[in-house]
């Protein structure tokens, strides 16, 4: 008997006993999550998906982005299409935000061509199925439409000019992000060779390794409420560099005391602020700024400001113009008694100035006043400022960071600097400047900063925060009491992700932390997973008080 030959129906496509049914998409939901094709395409439905893009060129593209938003900004004044007003706006913002995008490359847009197929061997099938993948569509927020009297066009192999015509639904613009969102096999797997592992996917367990070393920042941040695991997830980033490059200098802000076991037990030294155990770190010393010393003057300022919130502008003035000359003329690495007397010689001995500084001659803070002592060899050190009162921290880290940031430039080969608590350095607008300068300019010296803490919106409020923020080439959230507005805007976070966070597990409950990476422009919820061996120190020793010497748990010999 001859073969049948195709029919075409109203809606279907008939060859023999194989029955195609198109569907098109009218109107694409504003944001879908990443990968949502692999749950609405089943493996164990035989359904047909083609996507086609074409890049539109980027002279081409602001000229339609341009276009869009006129249009959008010329019905907004004709008084918004009765009730539109919200849409017209959101529409105009995203031209608007998108021409920026594309102008700065970081994005492109696409002709995409975009037509599903349900499959089967008979007509109720084939009905059956695609209603079933309407609906599933539906629920995502897509508007869809069967193709009528319009199967042939619809169902015609592409001829790769993008020019043909194609029934209404099929043909899409999108900019890069949207298109990547169709990709159907959810794979958001990232493997960089020479990269640590950063967790598995929660999706599928697929690992994902970065190598901080191949990006133009090496920084990166974590965020998440207390208890969530940031410190863990900083100490497994330290383990799994050292492992994969031996060499790698690494120090540890650690205002609460949480990482000295553990470095001690890896052989590292810890010099331990409130006490002196560990030894000296003169705030003064201009080493830090490798003898510049008009930058030295300016980081003492930061600092003094951060311990002295409260100075009024002439006192602030009055401190600057002594810290000033004291590096002009003052001795080659000036103490606090120096300091003392510069400001008691400019204004007298009995001013609120000198009476602040006292602090340094016989207050609190003496033990500061003199040559640094510290002078750690070691390649793994961590500055544990436990015992020292809350309101001082921010002066403390202030000093530490500018003497970290100075070891940093002067070691060779890559450097890890990890800055926890760091919202306590958001606390003053010039210690957040001077965080902000050193992840910036970090990279220069092969290092990158790990920043932790508990919300990113210590870091919103002011430009250096989200000059810092920015900086960061992969950010990683775990689970975040509640995600404000500015948060969701300003990492580009969709709603599904924003209402997840809330709900990310704790290790407390599974084990292990849930997180979503933010790694360049991709989005990568992940499990973050030790091994027994990172388990077993990292439970031992991270978190934990010191115990005597010799007494340290012994550093598992295994690895990942
Ligand atoms: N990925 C993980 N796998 C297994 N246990 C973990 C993991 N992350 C954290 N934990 C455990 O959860 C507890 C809390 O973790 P961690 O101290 O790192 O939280 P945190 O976010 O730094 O909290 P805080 O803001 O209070 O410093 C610790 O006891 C730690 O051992
Ligand atoms: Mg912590």
């Amino acid at each position: 008997m001859p073969p049948v030959p195709p029919t075409e129906a109203a809606t279907f496509w008939r060859a023999g006993r194989s029955y195609r049914a198109p569907l098109l998409v009218r109107q694409l939901p504003p944001e879908v999550p990443f990968g949502f094709l692999g749950r609405v395409l089943p493996t164990n439905e035989t359904l047909e998906l083609l996507v086609e893009a074409h890049r539109i060129p980027p002279p081409d593209a602001l000229e339609l982005l341009h276009g869009a938003k006129a249009v959008a900004e010329a019905e907004l004044v004709a008084g918004g299409n009765g009730g539109e007003t919200a849409a017209l706006e959101i529409e105009r913002a995203s031209a608007e935000d998108l021409g920026r995008a594309v102008a700065r490359r970081t994005q492109e847009l696409w002709k995409v061509g975009i037509r599903f197929v349900a499959l089967a061997s008979t007509r109720p099938h084939v009905e059956a199925k695609r209603s079933r993948l309407s609906e599933r569509l539906s629920t995502l927020g897509f508007r869809l439409r069967v193709p009528r009297y319009e199967v042939r066009e619809t169902l015609s192999p592409p001829d790769l000019s993008a020019a043909e015509s194609r029934p209404f639904g099929y043909w899409h613009t999108l900019p890069t992000d949207g298109l990547a969102s169709l990709f159907p096999f959810g794979d958001e797997t990232l493997l960089e060779p020479g990269g640590i592992l950063l967790g598995l996917a929660l999706s599928d367990a697929s690992p994902v390794f970065v190598d901080r070393w191949s990006h133009a920042s090496h920084s990166w941040g974590i965020f998440g409420t207390t208890g969530a695991g940031k410190s863990f997830a900083a100490a497994l980033t330290l383990l799994r560099t050292r492992w994969m490059r031996p060499e790698t200098s690494v120090a540890i802000l650690d205002p609460l005391g949480e990482y000295t076991l553990l470095v001690e037990t890896l052989g590292g030294s810890v010099i331990h602020v409130a006490d002196g155990v560990g030894g000296r770190l003169n705030p003064l010393d201009p080493v830090t700024t490798r003898g510049d010393r008009r930058e030295k003057a300016a980081r003492v300022g930061t600092m003094l400001r951060a311990l002295f919130p409260s100075l009024r502008d002439e006192e602030a003035a009055e401190l600057d113009a002594a810290v000033t000359r004291l590096y002009e003329r003052g001795p080659e690495v000036p103490t606090f008694r120096d300091l003392c007397d510069r400001v008691v010689e400019q204004s007298g001995p009995t001013t609120r100035l000198t009476t602040l500084l006292e602090v340094f001659r016989s207050g609190s803070l003496r033990a500061l006043d003199g040559p640094t002592t510290a002078r750690p060899t070691e390649a793994l050190v961590s500055v544990d400022f436990q015992g020292v009162p809350d309101d001082q921290l921010p002066f403390h880290l202030t000093y530490v960071l500018d003497w970290a940031y100075g070891r940093l430039a002067e070691r060779k080969g890559g450097k890890l600097l990890v800055v926890d608590e760091a919202h306590l350095l958001a606390r003053h607008a010039s210690t957040e400047e001077f965080l902000d300068r050193v992840v910036r300019h970090v990279r220069h010296f092969n290092a990158g900063l790990v920043v932790l803490s508990q919300s990113p919106d210590d870091f919103l409020i002011r430009p250096a925060g989200r000059s810092l923020l920015r900086n960061l080439y992969a950010t990683a959230f775990l689970r975040l009491p509640e995600v404000s507005a500015d948060t969701r805007a300003f990492f580009g976070l969709t709603g599904a992700e924003a209402e997840w966070l809330p709900r990310a597990r704790l290790p407390k409950e599974t084990g292990y932390s849930e997180s979503l990476w933010r790694v360049g422009e991709l989005h990568l919820p992940l499990a973050i997973v030790a091994s027994t061996p990172e388990y077993e120190l990292l439970e031992a020793t991270l978190g934990q008080p010191r115990t005597s010497p010799g007494h340290a748990p012994a550093a598992p010999k295994g690895g990942l």
